[in-house]
C-alpha cells in the first residue's frame, strides 16, 4: 500500500466525469488499498478515486464502523427526510459548507471482486455515500450550498 497525493481544488481534474470500471484487477485493488490508507492518513471519512487523480468510479467511506468499497456505486433510494448539517471535503481542506442531504440513502455497488451489494446509510453515512458519489460526476459540496456561505474551521 502507499500513499497517494489528495488533488486540491483547482486542479480540473475535480470536474471531470469518471469512467466506469468494468476491470476487476490488481490494479484496482491497489488503488482500493491506497485510497483507504491515504484517506485514513487524512482523518477523511470518505475518498473517491478523483481524488487522487484516478478517474475510476470508485469510492471509498470509513465513517468509524469499518471501511466500505464502493465501485460503480449509484444511489436507487433516497429518503424525503433530509439533514441540513456542515460538510467539508478533503481536496478543500480547512473549510466546511452547510448542505441538505437525503437522512438515508440506499446505494447498490460492486466490490473489489466485482460483486454487487446493497449499501443502506443514514445520517453522516448517508451524507458521505452522496458527497463521494457525486465526486465521480465531478460535482463538488460547494455546488450545494444551502446559504452560499463556505466558513473556515
Ligand atoms: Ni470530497
Amino acid at each position: 500500500m502507499a500513499l497517494r497525493n489528495i488533488v486540491k481544488y483547482g486542479d480540473p481534474v475535480l470536474r471531470k466525469k469518471s469512467r466506469v470500471v468494468d476491470n476487476f484487477d490488481k490494479k484496482l485493488s491497489t488503488l482500493i488499498d491506497d485510497m483507504l490508507q491515504t484517506m485514513y492518513n487524512a482523518d477523511g471519512v470518505g475518498l473517491a478515486a478523483v481524488q487522487v487523480g484516478v478517474l475510476k468510479r470508485v469510492v471509498v467511506i470509513d465513517i468509524g464502523e469499518g471501511p466500505i468499497e464502493l465501485v460503480n456505486p449509484e444511489i436507487i433510494d433516497a429518503s424525503e427526510e433530509m439533514q441540513v448539517t456542515p460538510e467539508g471535503c478533503l481536496s478543500l481542506p480547512g473549510q466546511t459548507g452547510t448542505t441538505s442531504r437525503p437522512m438515508t440513502v440506499k446505494v447498490k455497488a460492486q466490490d473489489r471482486n466485482g460483486k454487487w451489494y446493497i449499501h443502506k446509510g443514514t445520517e453522516l453515512k448517508a451524507k458521505a455515500f452522496c458527497h463521494e458519489i457525486d465526486h465521480l460526476d465531478g460535482i463538488l459540496y460547494i455546488d450545494n450550498l444551502v446559504d452560499d456561505a463556505v466558513e473556515g474551521k
